[in-house]
């Protein structure tokens, strides 16, 4: 870790200049987060140059020539056209453009670059299936070795597929999500994995760039909410970490209200909010057709409640029927194709839309390209006969 750069413990506050092996913090177990002593005014931020987030180093905690990377971020901020929400200013962070298809790339540079400085040979996440492709395309590039565990039958085939073919080797456990990680935690302690889940701060670091990218894409304006599904809750404290950030650095307007949306199936943190608790009840047998953010137990809850409260939003869940609908509308109404569980943004966009005051800045976060889902959805494609196509062109 470079000399300005310190860890701090979110629960007991303790910091730390030398790195516990698995990202705890070794009085009171909770999580770590990065932090720089000093950061960059607004103007070095964005004057400093290189590729992908790597143009963000001075406010990272490594350096570009030290990367692995497939220049990850600079993905498009694309205004809505057709979603009728006339009241607002909507526009969509299109994640999905992202190398191996998801927002798990801005964090997976860092974490594999981090990996290799500190000579890991092996790195080794739980996943519900995009964290797997994207581990497995950058430990590729690094040339290390990737282990990902999966809960049995409940990853989509194409994520699979496509961290078998970036050379990953694909490991299942019985139950969920949380479990594989529970696996995956105690396999990189006892056996010195590098273990790249979102405890680990590394990715939290590489995520947050999606912030100052949507601040410099609105002309330097932060919007006034911002959207996004929640699952094991690492992305909402990365995006809330680049937004106040950016307000560390200079920027002038309050923080965007940030909306976590977790489906109903798998929504303790939505739950703890609705009924104004401080914890959250682990849900045992998580539910949602959204495999992405099928999470009983969020390990990064604390820092979301935070994010959240701080920047005064709510987390809030809707149902399977609701992502799917919002899922459907993105592909025919703006020719953006999502994975479900992106979908749950703007679905619960389309639930608070009553609260929101007319003339609104909104940004939906679409975490994943919908490509990798598609396999799901195969079996609703109607194919038709070519003679039926004249009758359809007169019409
Ligand atoms: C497409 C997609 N969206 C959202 C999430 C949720 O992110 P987090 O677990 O950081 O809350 C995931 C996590 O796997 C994901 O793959
Ligand atoms: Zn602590």
């Amino acid at each position: 870790m470079s000399a300005e750069w310190y860890l701090r413990c979110i629960g007991c506050g303790s910091t730390f200049r030398e790195e516990p092996e698995d990202f705890r913090c070794p009085k009171c177990d909770d999580l770590l987060e990065l932090e720089k002593e000093g950061l960059p005014e607004l103007r070095e931020l964005y004057a400093s140059g290189g590729k992908g987030i790597w143009r963000f180093s001075c406010a990272l905690p490594l350096k570009e020539i030290f990367s692995v990377s497939l220049e990850e971020g600079n993905t498009p901020l694309v205004k809505s056209s057709n979603i009728g929400e006339q009241k607002i200013d909507l526009h969509f962070k299109v994640e999905g453009s992202n190398p191996t298809g998801s927002f798990k790339d801005r964090g997976m540079t860092v974490a594999i670059s981090h990996a290799i400085s500190r000579g890991a040979r092996v790195a080794l996440c739980a996943s519900t299936g995009n964290t797997s492709s994207s581990l497995a395309a950058y430990s590729a590039r690094a040339g290390i070795s990737s282990f990902v565990i999966v809960p049995e039958n409940a990853v989509s085939p194409a994520k699979l597929v496509q961290a078998h073919l970036y050379g990953a080797s694909i490991f299942k456990v019985k139950g969920n999500f949380d479990s594989a990680l529970k696996k995956a935690r105690s396999l990189a302690l006892s056996h010195g994995a590098y273990l790249v889940n979102s405890i680990n701060p590394y990715r939290i670091e590489g995520q947050k760039t999606v912030s100052y990218e949507i601040y410099e894409q609105l002309g330097m304006r932060m919007p006034d909410y911002v959207f996004l599904p929640v699952g094991n809750a690492g992305n909402i404290s990365a995006v809330f970490k680049g937004f106040s950030e950016l307000v560390r650095m200079g920027a002038r307007e309050e923080l965007p209200k940030i909306v976590g949306v977790q489906a109903e199936g798998a929504g303790p943190i939505a739950e703890a909010f609705s009924k104004n608790r401080q914890t959250i009840k682990p849900v045992k047998n998580p539910k949602t057709i959204a495999s992405a953010i099928r999470i009983g137990n969020p390990v990064s809850w604390k820092k979301c409640i935070r994010a959240v409260r701080e920047s005064k939003g709510t987390v809030i869940s809707v149902t399977d029927e609701e992502i799917l609908a919002s899922r459907d509308e993105l592909a025919r109404k703006e020719g953006i194709l999502v994975e479900t569980a992106s979908a749950a943004s703007l679905a619960g966009l389309r639930k608070m839309i009553s609260r929101i005051p007319a003339g609104s800045s909104v940004v939906c976060i679409l975490t994943g390209t919908g490509l990798k889902d598609a396999s799901e959805t195969a079996s609703r494609v109607v194919m038709h006969d070519i003679s039926e196509l004249r009758k359809l062109l007169i019409l």
